[in-house]
């Protein structure tokens, strides 16, 4: 049986994708409430670098010999603005979206078998041309994001720059997946599309978070531009599984109107300089070498 290893599956798109893949794969799911997980899972705070050094030894203890078919790197969080930090002393949305998926696939990626993968949620909110109501992000420069009091740019709207945030780190997301690739790892951005109903407006206000919910209920489908949760974590679910298998230089998975495509992602993630420096300044951040 395939092994799996994931995060962010104990709510939303990922939450669809661990029931299919817990039936298929041997799953190895990371949560931060193990206890209140509906699938057997090991503890996993993203927003604590130690969390995810504990979690990756205990993954290698969990593998013995075996190794990882795909490991799945979902989880997210949205903020309404850039005011928290981790234990750790880093921006919450930055580190848990980007910096501490990068620690996880650096310490996992050696364990990876033969022909395995590595899949990473990205957004279209990492695009100026899809024209979200997100705003896009400016930079990928991890120490500015790491800590957003140095950036000159921030902007002085919370709302504004926890966007830009946001974006910023979905960006991360595929200048990664970029980094990962050019090391010869088999790897791809899976970005599900606007999908409401899902736990992502949690830190938003009451009437933003009763939309959202409303969006993401049948009434919702009215509207032809918004995903399911359910068609969002199936396709999140057969990513990990190698369907669909990618064209040559494919890279880049979205779901848009319920149709999966093979796309090209913003020119700022195709940028071989913001993608070197991120895996570098990234590997500073977490105490490793590039
Ligand atoms: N929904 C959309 O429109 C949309 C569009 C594009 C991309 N995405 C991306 O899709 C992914 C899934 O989002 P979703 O919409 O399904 O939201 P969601 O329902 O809120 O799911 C987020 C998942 O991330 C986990 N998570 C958050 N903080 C964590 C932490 N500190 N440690 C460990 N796990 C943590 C959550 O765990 P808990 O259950 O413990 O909270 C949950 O399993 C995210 O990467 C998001 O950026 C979503």
């Amino acid at each position: 049986m395939a092994i799996i290893v994931m995060t962010g599956g104990t709510s939303g798109i990922g939450q669809v994708a661990a029931r299919g893949l817990g039936t298929r794969a041997t799953l190895l799911l990371g949560a931060r409430h193990p206890d209140r997980a509906r699938l057997p899972a090991l503890e996993l705070d993203l927003a604590q670098l130690d969390s995810v050094r504990r979690f990756a030894a205990e993954v290698e203890t969990r593998l013995g010999s075996r190794s990882i078919d795909a490991l799945v790197l979902n989880a997210g969080l949205s903020r309404a603005d850039v005011d928290a930090r981790t234990r750790d002393g880093f921006e919450l949305t930055f580190a848990v979206n980007h910096l501490a998926h990068y620690l996880l696939a650096r310490l996992l990626a050696p364990r990876l078998a033969p022909g395995g993968r590595v899949v990473v949620t990205t957004s279209g909110t990492h695009d100026p041309d899809e024209r979200t109501l997100v705003p896009p992000p400016r930079h990928a420069r991890a120490r500015l994001l790491a800590d957003p009091a140095l950036d000159p740019a921030l902007d002085g709207d919370p709302r504004a720059a926890a966007g830009h945030a946001y974006a910023a780190s979905k960006l991360c997301n595929i200048l990664t997946v970029r980094a990962l690739r050019a090391r010869g790892l088999s790897a791809l951005a899976y970005d599900p599309g606007p999908t409401p109903g899902t736990g992502l407006a949690r830190a938003r206000t009451p009437l933003l978070r009763a939309l959202w919910w409303l969006l993401g209920t049948p009434l919702g489908r009215l509207a032809p531009r918004f995903n399911s949760v359910i068609r969002a974590g199936e396709a999140l679910r057969d990513a990990a599984l190698g369907e669909p298998a990618p064209p040559r230089d494919g890279y880049y998975l979205r779901l848009r109107r319920g149709r999966l495509e093979w796309a090209t992602p913003s020119r700022l993630a195709r940028d071989d300089d913001a993608r070197d420096a991120l895996w570098r300044d990234s590997a500073a951040l977490v105490g490793m070498a590039d």
